[in-house]
């Protein structure tokens, strides 16, 4: 539609990528490969990470990750991982994949977990954080890592918002047990769909990465390079695990796209400033605060009229998103009655009923932002 602003706008360098992608489809080799590889080692250096997983989501990523702990720990299935309700489903889901609890614990203002809640929601049976970095922005991180330190307790990091997001000047990703990255289609580092997950502990990188590609031991691209060996063919499955491998495709995407993350990011960075001068003296809306890092996958407000400003917007051709609405009121999650089981969630159904995020991508124009702004400040 002609002079639509609309939420999201992937940026794909598509000559670029053309070239890249018909080269690999050429090798004919678009599994497990050269390039998946290549991006998993490109992904740590850029970020100083360690011991990346390319996967085919981040919810994969995410489901690995609370697998690969309940294997290496021994976890039984009575174990509670507390995260937030307002996240995408998939960073709950994982959890029930597994077999394990979510327990709900409110945000702050920030809208990430709040550590003032956390603490008495922690039991024995208590091993886990899962810590959404929601828009990018990483909120009070430090005080959670020290809880987790305080109850020896593991913190995933759902990234999926936070690719090239910083944390006390280094990537994020470098104060969690495990780290997960989405590369989904409208993400910071788009591919179609793909992801990335960086562990600390190398030990857990190499169960997992079995754990991505059916319990098996070795992949068909080590089995090949060992090709002159006549047990090249063998292998072992010593894990039930899942088909959530990244290809080479992907990879191939994703390499491409990583070369312009910095400045890409940089560049909503600077929209982000734009929006927060506009908006900044109205007092009927709250701009969710982000960290100095931010990635700036989001620029969201608190407004209490969402739905007429959003039918205000939408009669401009503006489309605006809600990131998000609480896991706990998907009738999925009612059912199994986890809101009667979380208390003392005031943050996170104002966020629930009030947030609101503004069209953020790289083809956004100051003319769009300001149009964008002037129905916010005229509507509210
Ligand atoms: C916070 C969060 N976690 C996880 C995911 C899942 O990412 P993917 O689409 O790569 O599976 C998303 C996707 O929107 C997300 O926003």
């Amino acid at each position: 539609m002609k002079n639509n602003i609309v939420l999201f706008k992937p940026k794909f360098r598509i000559n670029e990528t053309l070239k890249e992608i018909s080269n690999i489809l050429r090798t004919g080799w678009t599994g497990i490969g050269n390039k998946t590889i290549t991006i998993e080692n490109q992904w740590n250096k850029f970020t100083g990470l360690k011991n990346s997983l390319f996967v085919n989501s981040a919810t994969a990523g995410l489901h690995i990750s609370v697998e690969v702990l309940k294997t290496f720990y021994k976890w039984k299935n009575n174990t509670e991982i507390i995260t937030t309700p307002i996240s995408f489903v998939s960073t709950s889901h994982c959890i029930l994949y597994s077999g394990l609890k979510p327990v709900f614990c409110d945000i702050d203002i920030t809208g990430t977990l709040d550590p003032k809640k956390i603490t008495k929601l922690i039991n024995k049976k208590t091993k886990a954080i899962i810590f959404v970095g929601l828009g990018g922005s990483y909120g009070n991180l430090d005080k959670i890592l020290k809880i987790c330190k305080k109850y020896k307790l593991k913190l995933i990091l759902d990234a999926a918002h936070m690719a090239g997001a910083y944390h006390n000047g280094k990537h994020v990703g470098y104060e969690s047990d495990i780290a997960v990255f989405s590369f989904q289609a409208v993400k910071n580092l788009p591919t179609a769909d793909s992801g990335m997950v960086s562990f600390k502990n190398k030990n857990l990188e190499s169960i997992a990465r079995k754990l991505s590609w059916c319990g098996i031991d070795k992949d068909t691209f080590t089995r090949e390079k060992k090709y002159k060996s006549s047990q090249a063919w063998e292998y072992d499955v010593p894990f039930l695990g899942q088909k959530y491998n990244g290809n080479s495709l992907m990879a191939t995407v994703a390499l491409v796209a990583l070369k312009y993350l910095k400045i890409d990011n940089i560049k909503r960075k600077n929209i982000a400033k734009i929006y927060f001068a506009k908006l900044k003296d109205n007092k009927k809306i709250t701009i969710v605060p982000h960290s100095k890092g931010s990635s700036r996958h989001l620029f969201s407000i608190l407004v209490k009229n969402r739905n007429n400003i959003i039918k205000r917007l939408k009669e401009k051709n503006i489309n605006p998103g809600v990131h998000y609405k609480s896991i706990l009121d998907f009738s999925y999650y009612k059912k199994k009655n986890y809101i009667k089981k979380s208390k003392d969630m005031k943050i996170s159904k104002r966020f629930s009923e009030e947030i609101l995020s503004l069209p953020m991508h790289l083809y956004l124009t100051k003319k769009d932002i300001n149009k964008i702004c002037n129905t916010i400040n005229n509507e509210t």
